[in-house]
């Protein structure tokens, strides 16, 4: 068995995944960055797994990467990512190691939704399911041992970026109503769990697989806002106001608005599935265990 390649080690869900198989197999775990200076932080967070440079605009560097590997996880980032070079030099990349019996793929949109479907704006925003409706047909099509793990949801990892600062300050949580919809919630340490899983098992137990990850409840910002008031003991509340988030965003705050605009209806038809509990075989985590588990963000 080659190793595993974590693609974006120093990301939220690439970090998280790595984590898990540094400590049960970090011999064959091979992290990467596409910047020397995260080459240091790989190397402070995984001290026992091999650290690589790799930038996937650049196909010989993906080349480099792979060598020997037999699995690989591909996260890539909201606005920067061209899937239009990203994912054919991933493809061409893999087929040139020859090795690869499973790339796994992190997706966020509804399931079946299509290139077709899209509105160009909406895929021009290079956001979400606007990156990936242009990744997975490039899969599909590629032959290769794909496996996909599609959240069409919100990971609650945006609870920290978007809201946290007002909530702890103000007891409020203010994003613009015009991005308000009922929505499904996932955890960033649940879907963590499920690639890691993925990628320490039989590739053929995964090859051809798309694991959607949902939640049973939705959760609009004043419903958002009552799990807090309930966890955190203190009435929070919701307010119609687009000035936090476009702090966080900064410049793409107009690209996120346009994928919000049509991410409010797509993901609106989104079914629940029961695969969080199914896969790990526990409950998955709610709205609430997250608050409770990183009361320090928000109190
Ligand atoms: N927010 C949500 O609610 C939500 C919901 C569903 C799905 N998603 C999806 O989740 C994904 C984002 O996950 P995340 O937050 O874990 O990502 P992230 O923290 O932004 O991590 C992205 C990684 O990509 C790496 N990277 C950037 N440029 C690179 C390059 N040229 N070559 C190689 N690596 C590069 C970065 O590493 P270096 O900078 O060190 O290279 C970083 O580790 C997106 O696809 C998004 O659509 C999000």
């Amino acid at each position: 068995m080659g190793k595993t390649l974590i693609l974006g080690a120093t990301g939220n869900l690439g970090g998280l995944t790595a984590a898990h198989l540094h400590r049960s197999d970090p011999q064959s775990l091979r992290v990467a960055t596409s910047r020397e200076a995260g080459l240091r932080r790989l190397d402070r967070r995984f001290p026992d797994a091999e650290a690589v440079v790799c930038d996937w605009n650049v196909e010989a560097s993906l080349v480099e990467a792979m060598d020997g590997v037999s699995k690989v996880l591909v996260v890539t980032p909201d606005i920067v990512t061209d899937e239009s070079v990203v994912t054919p030099n991933v493809i061409r990349a893999a087929r040139e190691a020859g090795t690869v019996e499973l790339l796994v793929r992190l997706l966020g949109m509804p399931p079946g939704f299509t290139l077709e479907q899209a509105d160009p704006a909406y895929v021009a925003a290079r956001c979400g399911a606007g990156l990936h409706v242009v990744a997975k047909p490039l899969l599909d099509a590629s032959g290769l041992p794909v496996c996909y793990v599609n959240a069409p949801a919100w990971i609650m990892f945006n609870l920290p970026s978007f809201v946290a600062t007002d909530v702890k300050a103000n007891r409020r949580i203010a994003m613009p109503a015009s991005t308000d919809c009922p929505r499904m919630w996932v955890s960033e340490g649940d879907i963590a769990e499920i690639l890691a899983k993925v990628l320490s098992a039989d590739p053929a137990q995964h090859v051809g697989q798309e694991y959607v990850l949902t939640s049973p409840d939705r959760h609009d910002y004043a419903g958002l806002a009552e799990v807090f008031t309930d966890v955190l003991g203190e009435t929070v509340t919701y307010v119609d106001d687009d000035q936090p988030l476009r702090e966080a965003m900064g410049a793409s705050f107009d690209q996120l608005m346009t994928y919000l605009s049509h991410e409010t209806g797509s993901y609106a038809g989104v079914r629940h599935v029961d695969t969080i509990t199914r896969m790990l075989g526990r409950p998955a985590e709610t709205l609430a265990d997250y608050i409770t588990a990183h009361k320090e963000y928000f109190q």
